[in-house]
């Protein structure tokens, strides 16, 4: 990890990523392209990049529903898909 590293938790699993990019772009470099199930049990994932079409919901920090797209990684951030059990 150096200075332009952050470091943000996956469902549990710490990841340290590039200081800057957004949510979406932490997850997907990580290999996660499924961010979410909708109530129909459909997996979701970014669609637009630039939230509008709310398909990147997450839960970050505690807080439901924000569109990982707009969100940027911050030291310490707690990101929960609910796609991997939390560890
Ligand atoms: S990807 Fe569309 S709102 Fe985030």
């Amino acid at each position: 990890m150096n200075t332009a590293d952050v470091t943000i938790t996956i469902d549990g699993r710490a990841v340290t990523v590039v200081r800057g990019i957004s949510v979406a772009a932490a997850l997907i470099n990580d290999g996660m392209h499924t961010f979410r199930s909708s109530v129909t049990a459909t997996s979701r994932g970014p669609l637009c990049g630039m939230g509008v079409c709310y398909e990147c919901r997450l839960e970050i920090d505690e807080v439901a529903h924000r569109r990982a797209c707009l969100v940027t990684v911050t030291d310490g951030q707690r990101i929960n898909t609910g796609q991997r059990p939390r560890q």
